[in-house]
């Protein structure tokens, strides 16, 4: 167990535009010349006019198409548009979408840079988890804020064929730039806004409930970022409401909550997502929300792990001063699941139609892909995946 901070290494290369109608700079950011292939969703960008604003923000520019990246990115559609950069040409990557549209870029950037099995940049029983050395550059414009995936070098894909959802990270997959303009959430429907905020919320937790070693600044930084996802959490889920200060909080508290800025020199955690994806596997249910079922469970099952941080996490994210440590910590749990539900997120997993004879593939998934001695002590097993998903079906330990 680390009890200080361990050395580290931090170069985060994102080119941050930030603020109001910055789409139109995309000229001054993408190298002249180049053959830009834009990536996007389902149809939102087409239909909320941001992609005609790219579109002429690039009219000197050669420029491509690739639609229909799902949520949850697949391997299978993200594979087609690595066809296509290599039939066509292109030099140049724009995602323009939410986590889902720039993950499955990344891949894109990754792949079509890569001469092997694609499948090969990915370890935990998809391919060989090689180290990939080059990737296209590209850009993003984010649309939906969430998962920082604007401002590290992580993607997440999904594997129909195998039934896996599995991460790859590289130096190489930082974006050039991302364009981060607040007002492009003024269309989000409220549950993607709550899910936002929840999988940010989860993100600063993952990297902060650990054990203490003396970061302070990580620490400040993210009990900061809990307290303003607390405080503008109600404000941000209402989707009629267009303030921009609380929009601009609300993006730019998003992209610093991955970033690497909290990561860095402490323990990070990480199970709660384990464990989430798999429910994504099983039935399709929204990352955030998997996320929002299973934190309360893995806050009780490792309180003993997560001792003085679940402290430290009450007296200063919800001002608990009162009572013994362990009424802290049980006030912790109870005041985040509370969080939770004011922002109309799932504390369970009944919520997210996951029942007691889900739980064996869920763990079999989990030991499938690697994923046994996780968390900031590299103790949790198998069993005590078992035993939170068990404990997550209900909750009953809570009042
Ligand atoms: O596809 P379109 O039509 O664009 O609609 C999308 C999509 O249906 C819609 N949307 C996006 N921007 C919008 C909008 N609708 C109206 N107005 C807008 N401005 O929202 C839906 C969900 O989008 P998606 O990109 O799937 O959501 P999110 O950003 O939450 O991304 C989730 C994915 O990111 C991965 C998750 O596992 C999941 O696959 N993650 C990536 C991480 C990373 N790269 O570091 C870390 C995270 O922990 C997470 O695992
Ligand atoms: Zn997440």
């Amino acid at each position: 167990m680390q009890n200080e901070i361990s050395n580290f290494k931090l170069h985060n290369p994102v080119n941050i535009v930030f603020g109001k109608d910055r789409i139109k700079e995309l000229p001054r950011l993408i190298p002249a010349g180049s053959k830009v292939l834009i990536t996007y969703g389902g149809g939102s960008v087409k239909r909320f006019g941001t992609l005609d604003r790219v579109k002429e923000a690039l009219h000197s520019f050669d420029i491509g198409e690739f639609s229909g990246i799902e949520a949850n990115p697949t391997f299978e559609t993200c594979s087609q548009a690595v066809d296509l950069i290599k039939e066509e040409g292109y030099d140049f990557i724009l995602a323009v979408g939410g986590g889902s549209v720039i993950d499955g870029t990344k891949f894109i950037a990754a792949a079509a840079a890569y001469d092997g099995n694609p499948k090969d940049i990915f370890a935990a029983g998809i391919g060989q988890g090689v180290r990939i050395k080059s990737a296209l550059p590209f850009g993003t414009i984010l649309t939906l804020p969430a998962t920082s995936s604007e401002m590290n070098a992580t993607s997440v894909i999904t594997f129909k064929e195998e039934q896996a959802k599995i991460s790859f990270s590289s130096r190489h997959v930082y974006p050039q730039f991302s364009i981060l303009e607040p007002e492009l959430t003024y269309t989000l429907p409220a549950k993607q806004l709550a899910n936002g905020v929840s999988d940010a919320f989860t993100h600063v937790i993952e990297n902060y409930l650990t054990y203490p070693v003396g970061g302070m600044v990580q620490d400040q930084f993210a009990e900061g970022l809990l307290k303003t996802f607390i405080e503008i959490g109600p404000d941000v889920i209402d989707e009629n409401n267009h303030d921009y200060n609380l929009r601009a909080n609300f993006m730019w508290a998003v992209s610093i909550s991955l970033n690497g800025w909290l990561s860095v020199g402490v323990p990070g955690d990480w199970s709660t997502h384990a464990l989430g994806h798999e429910i994504t596997v099983l039935n399709g249910t929204d990352h955030a929300r998997t996320l929002t079922a299973i934190l309360p469970a893995t806050m009780h099952v490792r309180r003993k792990e997560k001792h003085d941080k679940l402290v430290q996490y009450a007296e200063r994210v919800y001002g608990v001063i009162e009572g013994t440590e362990e009424e802290k910590v049980d006030a912790a749990i109870q005041k985040t699941v509370e969080f939770f539900k004011k922002i109309n997120m799932p504390t369970n997993l009944t919520e997210v139609n996951v029942d007691e004879s889900d739980i064996d593939f869920l763990v079999n998934q989990l030991v499938k892909h690697d994923k046994i001695n996780i968390s900031e002590h590299g103790n949790q097993t198998a069993e005590v995946h078992r035993e939170i998903y068990e404990v997550a079906l209900t909750n009953n330990f809570l009042k």
